[in-house]
């Protein structure tokens, strides 16, 4: 992508840049950061780095710029659970009187999805940071106006204490079960006290493991062999790092599309989920409608919850929005850690 917007273009890979458009444009996130981190961290890039790249460009071999599209074709397709993780960010209780923007590094950034959902739903005491270790989602982010920062969660360039809150969100299980434990540590490290980390992903075994492992696996060009969470892992993870106060939890974290009927709805929650999850093999062997009907099909059948109270895909008119409503539910793990 060579997109120019605000006169502001900056390779995903060129992580001097980034600070100097940061340093002018957003003074208060650049003074937070470490240099001699930054110093560190460039001399070993000089070195290779060895991580594999699943959110690179399509063309690279990746799956980066289809689950891109998917996002801006449909801001908002994940905006209940992204709002909910912004509600437990929280610090409780409220300081009372505590004034000015908390703010927050997104870890698993991508091209700063929570960043605009946060925009959109009214959410404007926090300074959300899109970090990401793809080039070319960083450089996606840049293009489209959002500033963001070339990091790895394990290696944050962020000073100690220095911001209120971390989230790790939406792909924590890229992490290697081996790095899990220091990108924690080091999300403690960089927290003010008082501040709140969030580790959000999906219970090993469930309806979203169950999709990773039958669909996005077999029909994407990266594959998805990825170990999701316990939440017994999430826990051992939070007391080892030090944190004062925790617990993990379940939260509704659903797709959902709205379109003027049920039809387009449900075309327009099938094209997001096969540009999402980039299953481009299915889109090769039926066409781009067909695997969107394919998709929508198989994501009712795969999301669905029997334990306590039962619960489906629905599809229903919401006269608020004076649209169809079509909304596919999806449970997420999160842990959350209070350093108090
Ligand atoms: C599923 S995307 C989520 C993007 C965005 N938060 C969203 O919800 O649309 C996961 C992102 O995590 C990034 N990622 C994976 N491993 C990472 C790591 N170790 N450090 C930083 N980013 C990483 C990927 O490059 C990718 O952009």
């Amino acid at each position: 992508m060579s997109a120019e917007k605000n006169g502001v273009f900056v390779p995903g890979n060129d992580l001097r840049a980034q600070l100097e458009q940061l340093r002018r444009h957003s003074p208060d996130v650049f003074r937070r950061i470490d240099l001699a981190r930054v110093e560190s961290w460039e001399w070993d890039r000089t070195q290779g780095d060895s991580h594999r790249d699943d959110f690179d460009a399509d063309a690279a071999g990746g799956r980066g710029s289809s689950y891109v599209r998917a996002q801006l074709a449909n801001v908002d397709a994940r905006a209940h659970g992204i709002g909910r993780l912004m509600e437990l960010m929280r610090p409780t209780p409220v300081k009372r009187g505590a004034a000015g923007r908390r703010t927050i590094v997104d870890l698993l950034g991508g091209n700063g999805l929570v960043r605009q959902v946060c925009a959109r739903l009214g959410i404007d005491d926090v300074e959300v940071v899109t970090c990401d270790a793809s080039p070319h989602m960083v450089e996606t982010a840049w293009a489209a106006g959002i500033p963001a920062l070339l990091q790895r969660a394990e290696r944050q360039l962020f000073q100690s204490e220095s911001v209120e809150g971390v989230l790790l969100a939406y792909g924590s299980h890229h992490i290697p079960p081996a790095d899990r434990g220091s990108v924690v540590n080091d999300a403690y490290r960089v927290l003010r006290q008082g501040g709140t980390f969030l580790l959000h992903d999906f219970q090993t075994g469930s309806p979203m493991d169950t999709w990773f492992t039958t669909i996005v696996h077999p029909y994407s060009q990266t594959g998805h062999e990825f170990d999701h969470f316990t939440g017994d892992e999430i826990e051992e993870y939070l007391l080892k790092a030090g944190f004062d106060a925790y617990e993990v939890i379940e939260i509704d974290d659903p797709y959902t599309a709205t379109a003027p009927s049920p039809e387009v709805a449900e075309r327009n929650l099938g094209e997001y989920l096969v540009n999402m999850y980039g299953l481009c093999k299915k889109e090769a062997e039926l066409g781009v409608e067909g695997a969107s009907r394919w998709a929508v099909g198989e994501a009712k059948r795969i999301f669905h919850y029997d334990d306590g109270e039962p619960l489906h895909s629905t599809m229903e008119y919401v006269d608020d929005l004076g649209a169809w409503e079509l909304t596919i539910p999806r449970k997420a793990l999160v842990g959350v850690g209070r350093k108090l």
